[in-house]
């Protein structure tokens, strides 16, 4: 059965429909013979963060490297007919398909807690971008030249740019302290303003207090090489007539090594989790040394029964898993002991809660029960190996209780799927799909065009290969899980606040039409999914909402081939524009087209507590269950523990797996006739 046709026409059908469908069409992923692997660790994620939907700022973009802007093609599908075949992909292809040295391999010992099935990974490769290495030839060059910037009202004639005081590039011994000072000056008198770009970790950028600043660092080993750093001096009068200056930075090896002060070892940051008795933990324990050599890691205290086993690919990541049989407080004591100097050590406690199964267990029907006896999809979106994660287990469960609907909040964006040209890393992505099939869940894919978390060398791309660049990654991961993941966001966030085309990578090579180029391949490359376009602050009225309903006439006019529109939904707890929200659905619904509440969150900021986030959640429920054309109540996340927004708290569970009153408004909502 058409996924498509079933999605466009099956009214509400919805979940145990298109969860049929898909898991029909969902194949087993073949696992491949063992060999050492690596994972993807888990990091403490500084997640960035983007103003709530209904706020008036947009986000913030990362620059595209090496573009020029094209004349842009305005309105999408300008040159574009109902008939528009896309020529066949190039043979050879412009970069290499993935290899069977991609396929993930088997994860073989006591490294998750999973335990329904096989868990795979990455085979171990140096995925190494080298890109922008600096060599003892550019350093010799001589320093860089300043960029000045500008503004056109400014008059360079009548007033100078700043400039800095004899600024040049430096050579240091690793061991020894660095002092960079920055005297910005100004032919026309004041003091001109100073930022810096990044700052080498260690670091310190102190201010003088004398309209300079310096820079103190002292590197050790793993700094040596040359690297750069940047800084901008700001015209005293016009902050936007900048100079900016680039120093060359070259940490060079003392004769001898030993002069170099052997600083103590570090044990990583671990969040404190809530965990459930019973429950398999794993605790990725991180250790590193600022001399760059490998410590070793003692626990003192290990659980007993507990298992404790290298890293497959990272020497510095040891991996502790056991089952706490006790409800009350499980506290590891880690240390962490020098490689050169056994009695350099340094110690860190991490302390886990654990609560009993019957603190998990929540009255009433489960979420996604209420929501397929209205033929809803009800979803979350799944964080990045979850299953290498202390609470893996109950995060897990939870989800699989509560959501029909998974979508992939990460595992299946192009910086992780595919970081190098012909290098391929696709065992999150194939974890996820293993796990959703083995919990009954369809999954959502996002998100295959995106302008950002892409890989260094896609935005360093010719604008000439940027449409190969698209269609072959289009259809490399739709001929991969197409048919297990029914449904994708084809295009993610191409407008801008205002309604305009957002000037991203793409945009900038292919213009307007690369929107619908990419339905075009992923309609080819995957017949049967629901093709969405996906985006943020659409909708509410205003000129980002209009653009998006001109777009989507536009293509419709020109017969590209996209099945809906994904409402990303971030909001606050103070969010009132329902009736607003009503009338864009309609508009969309008018034009032929479903409707995927695709990323709901609502944040409580300041001065707004739950009992309103809760109802910001249920009317979205009732705007989705109003509209037959709603297909998916989808929300980013399910605990308040990984949200994007963590500060915010802006989920239905709390970081301790409790539901919150936003939980209970929707239970009560679905259970409504
Ligand atoms: O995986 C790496 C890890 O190996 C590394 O050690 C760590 C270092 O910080 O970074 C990890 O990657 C992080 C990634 O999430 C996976 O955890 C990135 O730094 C981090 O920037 C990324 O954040 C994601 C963000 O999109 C990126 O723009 C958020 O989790 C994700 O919730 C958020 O989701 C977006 C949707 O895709 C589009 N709509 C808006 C939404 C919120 O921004």
């Amino acid at each position: 059965m058409i996924i498509r046709t079933l999605a466009s026409s099956y009214g509400r059908v919805g979940a145990q429909g298109l969860f049929r469908e898909s898991l029909l069409a969902l194949c087993l992923i073949s696992l491949a013979a063992c060999g050492s692997s690596e994972s993807v660790v888990p990091a403490v994620e500084d997640q960035p963060t983007m103003p709530a939907e209904g706020s008036n700022v947009g986000q913030i973009d990362e620059p595209t490297e090496g573009a020029n802007t094209a004349d842009s093609i305005e309105t999408p599908t300008s040159d574009i007919t109902t008939s528009r075949v896309l020529s066949p992909l190039p043979n050879p292809p412009l970069t290499a398909a993935p290899a069977d040295d991609s396929e993930p391999i088997r994860a073989l010992g006591p490294l998750s807690t999973v335990s329904e099935f096989f868990l795979v990974r990455n085979p171990t490769r140096i995925l190494e971008d080298t890109y922008g290495t600096l060599t003892d030839a550019d350093f010799d060059a001589g320093p860089l030249p300043a960029v000045i910037s500008t503004p056109a009202h400014v008059d360079p004639t009548t007033n100078s740019a700043p400039y800095f005081d004899n600024l040049t590039d430096v050579e240091v011994f690793a061991g020894e302290e660095l002092h960079v000072r920055f005297r910005p000056l100004d032919a026309d008198g004041g003091i001109p303003g100073l930022f810096p770009a990044a700052i080498p970790a260690g670091a310190r950028y102190d201010d003088n207090f004398d309209g300079t600043r310096s820079l103190i660092w002292r590197p050790l080993q793993p700094h040596i090489g040359i690297r750069e750093f940047t800084i901008t001096a700001t015209d005293p009068v016009e902050p936007f007539y900048r100079t900016e200056r680039t120093i060359r930075i070259k940490v060079k090896p003392p004769a001898d090594p030993s002069d170099i002060i052997n600083l103590p070892p570090v044990v990583n940051q671990i969040r404190e989790h809530t965990l459930r008795v019973n429950d398999p933990v794993v605790v990725y324990i991180k250790v590193d040394d600022p001399n760059g050599t490998i410590p070793s890691l003692e626990i003192l205290n290990q659980p007993a029964g507990a298992t404790l086993v290298p890293h497959y690919a990272f020497p510095r990541i040891s991996i502790l898993r056991f089952v706490p049989r006790v409800t009350g407080a499980v506290s590891l004591n880690l240390l962490a002991r020098d490689a050169d100097d056994p009695t350099l050590t340094s110690s860190r406690v991490v302390t886990f809660e654990v609560l009993d199964e019957a603190d998990f267990i929540r009255p009433g029907a489960r979420l996604r029960e209420l929501a397929a006896a209205r033929d809803l999809l009800i979803g979350y979106a799944s964080l990045l190996g979850f299953y290498e994660r202390p609470d893996g287990a109950v995060y897990a469960d939870i989800a699989a209780e509560e959501f029909n609907f998974v979508s992939t909040e990460n595992s299946l964006k192009w910086d992780l799927l595919n970081p190098l040209p012909g290098q391929y890393q696709w065992a999150q992505a194939d974890n996820l799909v293993q796990h959703a099939k083995a919990r009954r869940q369809a999954v959502h894919g996002h998100t295959l065009i995106w302008h950002r978390q892409l890989p260094g060398w896609i935005k360093r791309s010719a604008f000439a290969d940027r449409e190969t660049h698209m269609r072959e990654f289009i259809d490399r991961i739709l001929t991969r899980y197409g048919k297990d993941v029914p449904v994708w966001d084809v295009v993610n966030e191409a407008l801008e606040e205002d309604g305009t085309f957002r000037h991203s990578i793409w945009f900038e090579a292919m213009g307007a039409n690369f929107i619908d180029t990419a339905f075009r391949q992923a309609r080819l490359s995957a017949p049967e999914a629901t093709l969405l376009y996906n985006d943020y602050d659409i909708s509410f009225a205003g000129p980002k909402a209009d653009g998006m309903v001109a777009l989507m006439q536009s293509l419709k006019d020109a017969g590209t081939p996209v099945d809906g529109v994904g409402f990303q939904m971030h909001l606050d707890a103070d969010f009132d524009r329902f009736a607003e929200v009503a009338e864009t659905f309609q508009q969309v619904a008018n034009l032929d087209l479903d409707i995927y509440i695709s990323e709901l969150d609502v944040s409580i900021r300041a001065g707004q507590n739950e009992a309103q986030q809760a109802r910001v959640y249920e009317q979205v429920l009732s705007l989705c269950l109003n509209q037959p054309r709603c297909k998916a109540y989808q929300i980013w996340g399910f605990t308040d523990m990984y949200s994007w927004r963590r500060e915010y708290n802006p989920l239905i569970f709390d970081r301790r797996y409790q539901p919150k009153p936003a939980y209970r408004a929707l239970q009560r909502r679905l259970a409504e006739n």
